[in-house]
């Protein structure tokens, strides 16, 4: 089933996508979509932070993929921004990404439709006026395992509430 929450600062969209990392194990392909600046990059950040990776997660923008192994699995970090065309995909090797050993995350992964696999895990972002800070997302789970990963995610996110993790500022309306 969808979820949808609202995330108040880049904390907080930290801590939303650390208890995604929790879940998640290699093959697991993550797809993030959202304007410039909605916060895709630091979505990345908190999952590489739960895995136990310690450096500092930038945009692959000219490389289009960064690889990560120092954590208990292999981070696959693609941004598809400046792809040129599905060559450049190819010229990558993107099956070793999607079908490989490591968890994969695409930046503006529409830019790349029809390359994805079938199942995998849409997580959209959107800014969510007045609050600067303010984001909304919504996770769209495309098979049974993602509907797995994300009603635990669910619980995980209502249970933090509950216990102030993401404070009050953290509305949550997916119930
Ligand atoms: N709730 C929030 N979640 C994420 N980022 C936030 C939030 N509130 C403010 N920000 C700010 O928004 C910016 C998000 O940048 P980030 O690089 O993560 O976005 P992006 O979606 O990856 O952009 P791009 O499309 O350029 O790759 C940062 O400057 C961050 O400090
Ligand atoms: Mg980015």
């Amino acid at each position: 089933m969808n979820f949808k929450v609202k995330c108040s600062g880049v904390t907080e969209t930290e801590g939303l996508s650390t208890a995604l990392g929790s879940l998640l194990k290699p093959g697991d392909i993550i797809c993030l979509y959202g304007e410039m600046g909605t916060g895709k990059t630091t979505f990345v950040r908190g999952v590489a932070r739960e895995l136990g990776i310690k450096e500092r997660i930038t945009s692959p923008t000219f490389t289009l993929v960064k690889e990560y192994y120092n954590g208990r699995f292999p981070l696959y970090h693609l941004d598809t921004y400046r792809l040129a065309g599905p060559q450049d995909m190819n010229d990558l090797g993107y099956g070793e990404y999607f079908y490989g050993k490591g968890i994969v995350l695409i930046e503006w992964a529409d830019r790349i439709t029809e390359l994805l696999p079938q199942e995998r895990l849409d997580v959209k972002i959107f800014f969510c006026p007045p609050g600067d800070e303010d984001r909304e997302f919504h996770f769209l789970p495309q098979g049974k395992r993602y509907d797995y990963v994300v009603e635990e995610l669910k619980k995980r996110v209502y249970f933090r509430n509950r216990n102030s993790y993401f404070g009050n500022q953290c509305s949550l309306d997916g119930r």
